[in-house]
Protein backbone atom coordinates (compact mmCIF):
# COMPACT_ATOMS: atom_id res chain seq x y z
CA UNK A 1 0.00 0.00 0.00
CA UNK A 2 2.59 2.43 0.48
CA UNK A 3 4.29 2.46 -2.46
CA UNK A 4 0.96 3.08 -4.02
CA UNK A 5 0.55 6.17 -1.51
CA UNK A 6 4.32 7.34 -2.16
CA UNK A 7 3.42 7.22 -6.38
CA UNK A 8 0.42 9.95 -5.78
CA UNK A 9 2.20 12.04 -3.56
CA UNK A 10 4.65 12.24 -6.05
CA UNK A 11 2.40 13.02 -8.38
CA UNK A 12 -0.09 15.05 -6.71
CA UNK A 13 1.79 16.95 -4.12
CA UNK A 14 0.15 17.66 -1.04
CA UNK A 15 -3.23 17.50 -2.50
CA UNK A 16 -5.32 15.94 0.41
CA UNK A 17 -8.73 14.51 -0.82
CA UNK A 18 -11.36 14.45 1.64
CA UNK A 19 -14.05 13.50 -0.94
CA UNK A 20 -14.01 10.14 -2.92
CA UNK A 21 -15.92 9.99 -6.08
CA UNK A 22 -16.25 6.80 -7.55
CA UNK A 23 -18.13 6.72 -11.36
CA UNK A 24 -20.75 4.28 -12.83
CA UNK A 25 -21.44 2.92 -16.01
CA UNK A 26 -22.32 5.97 -18.21
CA UNK A 27 -21.64 8.27 -15.83
CA UNK A 28 -17.77 9.22 -17.08
CA UNK A 29 -18.74 12.11 -18.36
CA UNK A 30 -18.74 13.90 -14.91
CA UNK A 31 -14.96 15.47 -14.92
CA UNK A 32 -15.36 16.81 -18.69
CA UNK A 33 -15.46 20.40 -18.18
CA UNK A 34 -12.79 19.99 -14.51
CA UNK A 35 -9.23 20.95 -14.66
CA UNK A 36 -6.78 18.48 -12.84
CA UNK A 37 -4.55 15.58 -12.69
CA UNK A 38 -5.03 12.23 -14.06
CA UNK A 39 -3.08 9.24 -13.01
CA UNK A 40 -4.17 6.16 -15.13
CA UNK A 41 -4.75 3.17 -13.21
CA UNK A 42 -2.25 1.16 -15.20
CA UNK A 43 0.68 3.78 -13.89
CA UNK A 44 -0.54 3.51 -10.26
CA UNK A 45 1.65 0.34 -8.36
CA UNK A 46 -1.12 -1.86 -7.35
CA UNK A 47 -4.10 -0.83 -8.87
CA UNK A 48 -5.57 -3.06 -11.80
CA UNK A 49 -7.54 -1.81 -14.60
CA UNK A 50 -11.12 -1.51 -15.82
CA UNK A 51 -11.82 -4.05 -18.83
CA UNK A 52 -15.36 -2.61 -19.43
CA UNK A 53 -16.70 -0.54 -22.41
CA UNK A 54 -17.76 2.81 -21.25
CA UNK A 55 -15.64 2.80 -17.94
CA UNK A 56 -12.55 4.54 -18.18
CA UNK A 57 -9.63 3.43 -15.64
CA UNK A 58 -8.03 6.76 -14.10
CA UNK A 59 -8.22 8.63 -10.97
CA UNK A 60 -8.89 12.35 -11.23
CA UNK A 61 -7.26 14.96 -8.89
CA UNK A 62 -9.55 17.99 -8.87
CA UNK A 63 -11.09 21.01 -6.50
CA UNK A 64 -14.52 21.53 -7.04
CA UNK A 65 -16.34 24.65 -4.61
CA UNK A 66 -12.90 24.59 -2.98
CA UNK A 67 -13.11 20.92 -1.80
CA UNK A 68 -10.18 18.48 -2.44
CA UNK A 69 -12.04 15.88 -4.29
CA UNK A 70 -10.33 12.40 -5.90
CA UNK A 71 -12.69 11.12 -8.60
CA UNK A 72 -12.45 7.11 -10.41
CA UNK A 73 -13.66 7.00 -13.23
CA UNK A 74 -14.35 3.44 -13.84
CA UNK A 75 -14.61 0.89 -11.30
CA UNK A 76 -13.64 -3.07 -11.17
CA UNK A 77 -16.52 -5.42 -11.40
CA UNK A 78 -16.08 -9.00 -9.39
CA UNK A 79 -17.49 -9.87 -12.90
CA UNK A 80 -14.25 -9.00 -14.65
CA UNK A 81 -12.32 -11.83 -12.67
CA UNK A 82 -10.91 -9.62 -10.04
CA UNK A 83 -10.95 -10.60 -6.53
CA UNK A 84 -13.10 -8.14 -3.81
CA UNK A 85 -9.40 -7.23 -2.47
CA UNK A 86 -8.46 -5.45 -5.92
CA UNK A 87 -11.95 -3.99 -6.28
CA UNK A 88 -11.63 -2.54 -2.86
CA UNK A 89 -8.18 -1.41 -2.71
CA UNK A 90 -8.46 2.29 -4.15
CA UNK A 91 -10.72 2.68 -1.07
CA UNK A 92 -8.24 1.75 1.62
CA UNK A 93 -5.89 4.42 -0.60
CA UNK A 94 -8.34 6.89 0.16
CA UNK A 95 -8.98 6.61 3.57
CA UNK A 96 -4.99 7.02 3.74
CA UNK A 97 -4.73 9.90 1.51
CA UNK A 98 -7.06 11.57 4.19
CA UNK A 99 -10.77 11.19 2.24
CA UNK A 100 -13.71 11.37 5.07
CA UNK A 101 -16.33 10.74 2.58
CA UNK A 102 -16.99 8.43 -0.17
CA UNK A 103 -19.48 8.61 -2.95
CA UNK A 104 -20.68 5.72 -4.30
CA UNK A 105 -22.12 5.59 -7.92
CA UNK A 106 -24.27 2.80 -10.54
CA UNK A 107 -26.22 2.02 -13.27
CA UNK A 108 -29.21 0.13 -11.92
CA UNK A 109 -32.06 -1.83 -13.15
CA UNK A 110 -35.59 -1.00 -11.28
CA UNK A 111 -37.12 -4.27 -9.72
CA UNK A 112 -39.72 -1.84 -8.13
CA UNK A 113 -41.96 -0.67 -11.12
CA UNK A 114 -42.41 2.85 -8.98
CA UNK A 115 -38.61 3.21 -9.98
CA UNK A 116 -38.35 4.53 -13.96
CA UNK A 117 -35.81 4.50 -15.84
CA UNK A 118 -33.72 7.78 -15.64
CA UNK A 119 -34.36 7.97 -11.98
CA UNK A 120 -32.05 8.54 -9.38
CA UNK A 121 -31.78 6.44 -6.85
CA UNK A 122 -30.72 7.39 -2.81
CA UNK A 123 -29.51 4.32 -1.64
CA UNK A 124 -30.66 3.74 1.70
CA UNK A 125 -29.36 0.34 2.45
CA UNK A 126 -28.09 -2.59 0.39
CA UNK A 127 -28.51 -6.49 -0.01
CA UNK A 128 -25.30 -8.01 -0.57
CA UNK A 129 -26.50 -10.92 -2.73
CA UNK A 130 -23.43 -12.05 -4.05
CA UNK A 131 -22.69 -14.77 -1.44
CA UNK A 132 -18.89 -13.19 -1.11
CA UNK A 133 -17.34 -10.54 1.28
CA UNK A 134 -14.03 -8.21 0.80
CA UNK A 135 -13.17 -8.32 4.63
CA UNK A 136 -12.52 -12.02 4.22
CA UNK A 137 -9.10 -12.72 4.84
CA UNK A 138 -6.58 -11.97 7.82
CA UNK A 139 -7.83 -9.00 9.37
CA UNK A 140 -5.46 -5.57 9.71
CA UNK A 141 -6.69 -4.26 12.85
CA UNK A 142 -5.11 -1.10 12.51
CA UNK A 143 -7.63 -0.62 9.30
CA UNK A 144 -11.02 -1.61 11.18
CA UNK A 145 -12.10 -4.51 13.76
CA UNK A 146 -12.78 -8.23 12.58
CA UNK A 147 -16.40 -7.74 12.64
CA UNK A 148 -17.56 -4.63 11.86
CA UNK A 149 -21.45 -3.47 12.44
CA UNK A 150 -23.13 -2.68 9.21
CA UNK A 151 -26.18 -1.08 10.62
CA UNK A 152 -26.22 2.41 9.27
CA UNK A 153 -23.74 2.25 6.20
CA UNK A 154 -25.40 5.01 4.12
CA UNK A 155 -25.46 7.25 7.27
CA UNK A 156 -29.00 8.61 7.61
CA UNK A 157 -27.71 12.28 8.55
CA UNK A 158 -25.68 12.37 5.16
CA UNK A 159 -28.72 11.41 3.33
CA UNK A 160 -30.73 13.63 4.79
CA UNK A 161 -28.35 16.01 3.56
CA UNK A 162 -28.26 14.79 0.05
CA UNK A 163 -31.78 14.45 0.22
CA UNK A 164 -32.06 18.70 1.23
CA UNK A 165 -29.26 19.41 -1.73
CA UNK A 166 -31.67 17.45 -4.35
CA UNK A 167 -34.82 19.44 -3.25
CA UNK A 168 -33.16 22.94 -3.35
CA UNK A 169 -32.05 22.38 -6.97
CA UNK A 170 -35.16 20.99 -7.68
CA UNK A 171 -33.64 17.00 -8.88
CA UNK A 172 -36.26 14.47 -8.09
CA UNK A 173 -34.49 11.28 -5.98
CA UNK A 174 -36.00 8.53 -4.84
CA UNK A 175 -34.62 6.69 -2.20
CA UNK A 176 -34.36 2.50 -1.84
CA UNK A 177 -32.22 -0.49 -1.38
CA UNK A 178 -29.76 -1.57 -3.97
CA UNK A 179 -29.13 -5.14 -4.01
CA UNK A 180 -25.65 -6.50 -5.67
CA UNK A 181 -25.36 -9.75 -7.97
CA UNK A 182 -22.28 -10.45 -9.45
CA UNK A 183 -23.47 -10.70 -12.76
CA UNK A 184 -21.88 -10.33 -16.09
CA UNK A 185 -24.95 -12.32 -16.85
CA UNK A 186 -28.78 -9.45 -16.34
CA UNK A 187 -31.07 -11.76 -13.90
CA UNK A 188 -34.02 -13.79 -14.93
CA UNK A 189 -37.45 -12.37 -14.55
CA UNK A 190 -37.86 -14.91 -11.51
CA UNK A 191 -34.85 -13.31 -10.17
CA UNK A 192 -36.35 -10.05 -10.08
CA UNK A 193 -39.61 -10.83 -8.49
CA UNK A 194 -37.69 -12.48 -5.89
CA UNK A 195 -35.37 -9.69 -5.70
CA UNK A 196 -38.53 -7.32 -4.95
CA UNK A 197 -39.79 -10.35 -2.27
CA UNK A 198 -36.76 -9.83 -0.46
CA UNK A 199 -37.05 -6.50 -0.17
CA UNK A 200 -34.59 -4.27 -3.22
CA UNK A 201 -35.99 -1.64 -5.18
CA UNK A 202 -32.70 -1.54 -7.90
CA UNK A 203 -30.19 -4.36 -8.50
CA UNK A 204 -26.80 -4.17 -10.34
CA UNK A 205 -23.39 -5.44 -10.38
CA UNK A 206 -21.13 -3.26 -8.31
CA UNK A 207 -20.83 -1.07 -5.30
CA UNK A 208 -21.74 -3.38 -2.17
CA UNK A 209 -18.06 -4.13 -1.68
CA UNK A 210 -16.56 -1.09 -1.66
CA UNK A 211 -19.32 0.28 0.61
CA UNK A 212 -18.58 -2.55 2.91
CA UNK A 213 -15.05 -1.54 3.04
CA UNK A 214 -15.83 2.43 3.43
CA UNK A 215 -17.96 1.44 6.56
CA UNK A 216 -15.19 -0.88 7.79
CA UNK A 217 -12.26 2.32 7.64
CA UNK A 218 -15.09 4.50 8.88
CA UNK A 219 -15.58 6.44 6.40
CA UNK A 220 -18.74 8.07 5.69
CA UNK A 221 -20.49 6.60 2.69
CA UNK A 222 -22.87 7.82 0.42
CA UNK A 223 -24.66 6.18 -2.31
CA UNK A 224 -26.31 7.39 -5.78
CA UNK A 225 -27.93 4.87 -8.30
CA UNK A 226 -28.89 5.81 -11.90
CA UNK A 227 -31.92 3.53 -12.82
CA UNK A 228 -31.00 2.92 -16.57
CA UNK A 229 -33.89 0.58 -17.14
CA UNK A 230 -36.61 -1.77 -15.85
CA UNK A 231 -34.71 -5.02 -14.40
CA UNK A 232 -35.78 -8.62 -16.80
CA UNK A 233 -39.57 -9.64 -16.47
CA UNK A 234 -40.53 -5.95 -14.86
CA UNK A 235 -40.84 -4.75 -19.33
CA UNK A 236 -40.62 -6.80 -21.99
CA UNK A 237 -37.86 -5.49 -23.54
CA UNK A 238 -34.47 -7.31 -23.40
CA UNK A 239 -31.43 -5.83 -21.60
CA UNK A 240 -27.82 -4.26 -23.12
CA UNK A 241 -25.73 -2.98 -21.55
CA UNK A 242 -25.92 -0.28 -24.54
CA UNK A 243 -28.64 1.00 -23.40
CA UNK A 244 -27.36 1.48 -19.92
CA UNK A 245 -24.16 3.53 -21.08
CA UNK A 246 -26.97 5.85 -23.25
CA UNK A 247 -29.39 6.16 -20.28
CA UNK A 248 -26.35 7.16 -18.01
CA UNK A 249 -25.08 9.86 -21.07
CA UNK A 250 -29.01 11.12 -20.94
CA UNK A 251 -28.88 11.57 -17.07
CA UNK A 252 -25.63 12.70 -16.74
CA UNK A 253 -26.44 16.79 -16.14
CA UNK A 254 -29.25 15.81 -13.61
CA UNK A 255 -26.41 13.14 -12.02
CA UNK A 256 -23.75 16.30 -12.17
CA UNK A 257 -26.06 18.77 -10.75
CA UNK A 258 -27.33 16.39 -7.91
CA UNK A 259 -23.53 15.59 -7.33
CA UNK A 260 -22.34 19.02 -7.64
CA UNK A 261 -24.52 20.18 -4.79
CA UNK A 262 -23.59 17.32 -2.73
CA UNK A 263 -20.42 18.30 -2.97
CA UNK A 264 -20.56 22.14 -2.34
CA UNK A 265 -22.88 21.60 0.68
CA UNK A 266 -21.99 18.46 2.55
N1 LIG B 1 -29.35 -5.66 -13.74
C1 LIG B 1 -28.10 -5.68 -13.21
N2 LIG B 1 -27.24 -4.69 -13.35
C2 LIG B 1 -27.63 -3.60 -14.02
C3 LIG B 1 -28.90 -3.50 -14.59
C4 LIG B 1 -29.82 -4.60 -14.44
O1 LIG B 1 -30.96 -4.59 -14.92
N3 LIG B 1 -28.98 -2.28 -15.20
C5 LIG B 1 -27.79 -1.68 -14.99
N4 LIG B 1 -26.98 -2.46 -14.27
Amino acid sequence: MQSTIDFIKEKTGNFVPEIALVLGSGLGEFTKNLDGITLNYSEIPGFKTSTVKGHKGSLFFCNIFNKNVVIMQGRLHYYEGYELSDITYPVKIFKKLGVKILILTNAAGSVEKSLKPSDLMLISDHINFTAKNPLIGKNDDTLGERFPDMSDIYTKTLRDKVKECAKNIGVELKEGVYLMTTGPSYETPAEVKMFNKLGADAVGMSTVPEAIVSNYLGMQTIGISLITNYASGISDTKLSHGEVVEMGKKAAQKFAKLVNSIIENI
